[in-house]
């Protein structure tokens, strides 16, 4: 039996019932499925079989991403490098930086000025001019695995532009490809639908449903009214889609980032999130990838509350995606810089470290998105803590309106009916480099730049692959520019999406710059992380008390152990200086190499420690 057909035969019994049940017993379009998926498989280069059979063969499964070397960077093709062969010139940096999980955002054809930053996509097959060929991409991808580096690209799959060929063909009339979206005759059943629908963007792109001039109907639009929602009730839109999302594997993408995942499926009357059948479809994906590409990794893009977004990782039986964002944990963590309170985040991470060892988190601080509060309310209403002025006050925090904050946020889609607005800026101006840079005041800098530091260490400690979001990793600031520019000015998105400057890139070995000091923290965290296994995913993770006196929560301490080695980590996130009490009566060594203490040390303010101790 070849390989196709014996992993074909493993997955044959659970993808035929799922996908005839979920499409009516469609025994058609099932055949249509397997065979593309055969012809998928066919087409996979020996180059790429080389490189699944690598990844499945580590530790006899595909453990290799759970391991404590992966290091991850996010990164707009344009803003890095203007074009992927740019891109291709600079993987010496990426390299440098230890990063071998590079993902790029989205990259192929999309309409100027109607884009969504790329996440409008005309054609699935093509690269778009701006940043070079399908070519360029897969040798890119080629020299990415050479140097050991995995490609991660977005898979935008719960819409299609408004000019791709399915959208043009159903605005002049085509039903068939009508049937491919979510058409209405006129506003009598999306203005009844829209009742129990909320709104992704309420101020950049009110409601969820578009008039289409050209067919003289309404069409469904979760997001842009130019991103039209694909209808995955119709087994072609899943067929199509799904062999798009191989044929970027075959083009050498190691792990696909399924765009808006929960929005996928919808069913009238519901708010059209987290349906069943959205799992269902994610399984079959995931299956598909074993079948064809059993080197690819899923990674969920699911931005919702905590309860929702395990699920995504499916059954240990039934896998669904490999790869999570540990997204309350990151928003929580920014709350925590607000507040100088640990108990929320402690509570979170003790959540996440109850979890199956198998799941594995990206963790990030920032990424191209906003920071949406979505926080765990109920716990936070035990401290009389309100959910809209809670976030009222964090979105003023940030904005550097709150006394003693030097953040600099901007707010995006503002939706004062909810008081639910999200927030924009990078790492380094939410951590008050920008202001202290513009006040020319050097206290404020190093207190900046410590805060960015110690969120990095923090980002190191957990487990899972932490993803810096290019830039971070010297301190980008806010790029305001994007005001000046029409088709970007609505989206405060922008103000970090800022282009790379180079320019400070070349400080990154000056201690005493801003660009090196963040730069060399981060080199030396990696180093540290990736040659101690007590780092890897598999370790045990718990939250340590960390006692600074009555009513301060300031500190969070964090244990790891894992095969005879033991971390402890702790973190200030106050600007003072802290005195910290633990239980722990061993003698371990510090992240700096001396003998140290840990029932009793210091804390400088916004600093870490990392304590290590192997056993013999
Ligand atoms: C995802 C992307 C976001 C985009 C949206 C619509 O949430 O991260 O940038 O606007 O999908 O595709």
């Amino acid at each position: 039996m070849s390989d196709f057909n014996s992993r074909l035969a493993g997955y044959y019994d659970e993808l035929r019932s799922l996908y005839l049940g979920l499409y009516n017993n469609d025994e058609q379009a099932f055949d249509y499925f397997l065979s593309m998926l055969g012809r998928c498989e066919s087409r996979r280069s020996s180059s790429l079989r080389a490189w699944d059979e690598k990844r499945c063969r580590t530790n006899g499964r595909s453990l290799w991403y759970k391991d404590n070397k992966r290091f991850g960077m996010l990164a707009y093709v344009d803003s890095f490098a203007d074009t992927l062969e740019g891109v291709r010139s600079h993987l010496s940096y990426i390299s440098e930086l230890k990063v071998n999980y590079l993902h790029l955002m989205p990259l192929l054809k999309s309409p100027r000025g109607k884009s969504d930053g790329g996440y409008a996509v005309s054609d699935f097959r093509t690269v778009d001019e701006r940043f070079g060929t399908m070519e360029d991409l897969a040798s890119l991808s080629g020299d990415c695995h050479d140097r050991g580096i995995s490609l991660c690209l977005d898979f935008v799959m719960n819409h299609t532009s408004e000019d791709h060929e399915w959208a043009r063909r159903a605005r002049a009339g085509e039903k068939e490809y009508q049937d491919r979206y979510f058409f209405y005759d006129d506003w009598d059943e999306p203005s009844h639908l829209e009742a129990s629908l909320p709104e992704v963007f309420p101020t950049t792109a009110p409601g969820n449903f578009t008039w289409c001039e050209g067919a003289g109907k309404v069409v469904m639009t979760t997001f842009y009214p130019y991103q039209w929602d694909l209808n995955y009730h119709n087994p072609v839109v899943f067929n199509d889609m799904t062999e798009n999302m191989l044929f970027l594997c075959n083009h050498g993408v190691d792990i696909v980032r399924l765009d808006a995942t929960p929005y996928i499926w919808k069913t009238p009357g519901t708010n059209c999130r987290n349906l069943p059948e959205v799992h269902t479809l994610v399984r079959m994906m995931r299956i598909a990838c074993e079948i064809v590409a059993p080197g690819t990794l899923l990674l969920g893009e699911v931005v919702m509350e905590p309860k929702e977004v395990v699920p995504y990782f499916g059954t240990l039986e039934r896998p669904e995606c490999h790869l999570l964002y540990n997204v309350t944990t990151m928003a929580s963590t920014w709350h925590t810089v607000a507040t100088k309170d640990t108990r929320l985040l402690a509570d979170q991470l003790g959540k996440v470290f109850s979890l199956p060892k198998d799941y594995v988190f990206l963790n990030y601080l920032r990424c191209h998105d906003d920071i949406g509060w979505g926080l765990d309310y109920d716990f936070l209403a035990q401290f009389g803590i309100d959910e809209v002025a809670h976030k009222r006050f964090l979105n003023d925090f940030f904005r550097g309106y709150v006394y003693g904050s030097t953040s600099r946020g901007e707010l995006y889609n503002d939706d004062p009916r909810l008081g639910d607005a999200r927030l924009c800026g990078t790492s380094a101006s939410l951590c008050g480099i920008e202001a202290a840079e513009y006040e020319n005041d050097e206290n404020k800098l190093w207190t900046g730049i410590a805060l960015d530091i110690m969120l990095h260490a923090f980002l190191l400690t957990l487990s899972g692959i932490p993803v810096l979001y290019s830039g971070d990793e010297i301190g980008q600031l806010n790029d305001y520019s994007y005001r000046d520019d029409p088709e970007k000015a609505a989206d405060s998105r922008y103000l970090h999406r800022g282009k790379l400057s180079w320019g400070a890139v070349a400080n990154r070995k000056k201690r005493s710059s801003r660009e090196g000091a963040i730069y060399g923290a981060i080199r030396r965290l990696e180093k540290y992380r990736s040659s101690r296994k007590v780092f890897v995913n598999d370790a045990d993770t718990w939250i340590v008390p960390a006692d600074c006196g009555y009513g301060d929560h300031s500190v969070l301490g964090i244990g790891r152990y894992y095969d005879g080695e033991k971390l402890l980590a702790f973190f200030n996130f106050s600007p003072d200086t802290k005195y910290v009490h633990t239980q722990e009566s061993e003698e371990y060594t510090s992240f700096e190499g001396a003998a140290s203490h840990v029932d009793s040390f210091c804390l400088s303010g916004y600093g870490f420690a990392w304590y290590y101790k192997k056993y013999d």
